[in-house]
């Protein structure tokens, strides 16, 4: 169990009211406080044009086709310009004198910042700078914004990313979206901070592809603005650690915590449909994902920041054989940048957390992901292998594919049709109200494809009696 910071009392009382509403026993409470209601949605104004086949997801084909964004800029992304004015009109100016932002709670927060990288506006400036900008790479195409596209969902709709030389990788792009609450980053955790993590993707030789840090630094030394303002942000000349800290700071701008969700527990019980409130309900209790997805004062983005084995890998792995490979090769080496090519190149990357703790509990086991703005960012899971959250529930339901690694927290629900939706619409209730527009959209997208095509659906499995452990004690694995 994590720690709980103390609860914000107007969170409280919200949370309190709403499941006094919906006469439900719901024990976990909220730090998201009722920010009020400030802005706008912009929604998909000059800035988010149609959508084009080429951000289309490889695995999932024309199913996760994106309804907004994308598709002027390399590799499909929304060009930098657009992108940047797109995000002015979104995020919110930094709190003054280190404070938390609105919907965060001032203890957590404390402990979410590092000391050595408090925020500040000169810092955020340079960290914005440096995550629009194609030049930190080696053919000048990619930016941390090409795969973290602010027009699709602050990632880039695919299945598995596209970097330099339109190499293909093995993993799914998480949002940059609030990513700054995980204690972890990656699907497998295995950057300890937003600081290590920024500096690897630029490396990466399938990201951005530069040769090495010194090549970076030659890149910034040569730029007629980046020495002054790394200047103006840590006080000393420019360094490898510091584009980390910068791209960092920018990040932990990225609060998109007021969902309509927000606005229900804050009181306002109009906000979200009778659908989703009893999706809210059956979330926490008989679909069981709170178990894992748990949303509290020191976790509002519905993650446990632990590691799981629920079954997405399983799909197509021989398991054993990717341990055996794994020992020989992380004998070698088992440096960070190993494990990052590892984790993106390789077929060891359905190994999960073990390559990073060896421990076979861990095989297969990834984060589990957040669940806020999720309407935004199709196609799920480490693989992007799952092409709608009906899917997604599909997958649950049936109790998640069998392997001797799957986690014990994984059983049949048993969950109606009726219920299915009702949790889908739940969880298209925690996109940010900023993104409306979008979200309402892609939910009738996958709506109407849902009515078409549910490949993973399997009824049988779902309301089964004999669970997968009992037949594998019978001999019949
Ligand atoms: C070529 C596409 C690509 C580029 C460029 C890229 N990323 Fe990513 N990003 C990914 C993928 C794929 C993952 C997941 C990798 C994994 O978990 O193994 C990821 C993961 C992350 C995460 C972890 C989020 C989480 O939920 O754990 C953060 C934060 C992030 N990237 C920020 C950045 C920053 C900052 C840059 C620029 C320096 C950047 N990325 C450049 C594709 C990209
Ligand atoms: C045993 C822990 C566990 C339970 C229970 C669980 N999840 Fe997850 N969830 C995870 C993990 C781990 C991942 C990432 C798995 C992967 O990529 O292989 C995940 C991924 C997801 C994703 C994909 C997010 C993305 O951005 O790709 C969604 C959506 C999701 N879960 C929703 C749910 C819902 C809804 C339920 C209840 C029906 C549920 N989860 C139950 C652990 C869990």
């Amino acid at each position: 169990m994590h720690e709980r910071t103390a609860v914000n009392p107007r969170a409280r009382r919200g949370l309190v009211f709403a499941t006094f509403a919906l006469g439900a026993a719901v024990a976990y409470p909220l730090a998201v406080t009722g920010a009020p209601a400030t802005g706008k949605p912009p929604g998909a104004d000059a800035a988010s044009p149609a959508a084009t086949a080429n951000t289309a997801a490889p695995l999932a084909g024309a199913a996760a086709k994106p309804v907004s964004g994308g598709g002027d800029g390399p590799h499909g992304a929304l060009a930098m310009a657009k992108q940047e004015a797109a995000l002015s009109k979104i995020v919110k100016p930094i709190a003054p004198d280190g404070r938390a932002p609105a919907g965060i709670e001032p203890t957590f927060w404390k402990a979410i910042v590092p000391a050595d990288n408090g925020l500040t506006d000169a810092r955020v400036a340079l960290g914005r700078r440096l995550y629009f900008d194609p030049k930190l790479s080696k053919d000048g195409t990619v930016a941390c914004a090409t795969c973290h596209d602010i027009s699709r969902g602050f990632t880039d709709r695919r299945g598995t990313s596209e970097g330099i030389g339109d190499k293909i990788g093995q993993r799914n792009a998480p949002t940059t979206l609030n990513a700054f609450l995980f204690s972890s980053q990656f699907w497998d955790g295995r950057a300890a901070s937003l600081e290590e993590q920024a500096t690897l993707p630029i490396t990466n030789p399938i990201e951005m592809g530069m040769p090495d840090d010194k090549a970076v630094m030659a890149v910034i030394a040569k730029d007629p603005e980046y020495p002054k303002m790394f200047q103006a942000a840590y006080g000393r000349p420019a360094t490898f650690d510091d584009v980390g800290r910068a791209l960092a700071s920018f990040e932990r701008t990225l609060v998109f915590l007021d969902a309509p969700f927000d606005r229900f527990l804050a009181g306002d019980l109009a906000a979200i449909d009778d659908d989703a409130k009893s999706g809210w309900v059956l979330f926490n209790g008989k679909a069981r994902c709170v178990s894992c997805h748990q949303m509290s004062s020191s976790s509002p983005i519905g993650t446990d920041n632990r590691f799981h084995n629920v079954g997405v890998s399983a799909r197509h792995k021989d398991f054993e054989g990717l341990v055996k490979k794994a020992m020989d090769v992380l004998a070698k080496d088992s440096s960070k940048e190993a494990l990052d090519r590892l984790a993106l190149q390789t077929d060891l990357s359905e190994l999960g957390r073990f390559v990073v703790t060896r421990n076979r509990s861990d095989i297969g086991a990834f984060k589990s992901q957040q669940v806020r703005n999720v309407g935004l960012t199709a196609p799920y899971m480490h693989d992007g292998s799952i092409a709608t959250l009906w899917d997604v529930m599909d997958h649950y339901n049936k109790g998640g594919e069998a392997n001797p690694f799957l986690d014990g927290g994984i059983e049949p629900l048993a969950l109606t049709e009726k219920e299915i939706d009702q949790v889908v619409s739940f969880m298209f209730a925690l996109t940010d109200v900023r993104f409306a527009e979008e979200n309402k959209a892609e939910h009738e997208r996958q709506r109407a494809l849902s009515k078409t095509r549910r490949p993973l659906r399997d009824d049988a499995a779902a309301n089964r009696k004999v669970l997968p452990f009992e037949g594998r004690a019978a001999g019949q694995r």
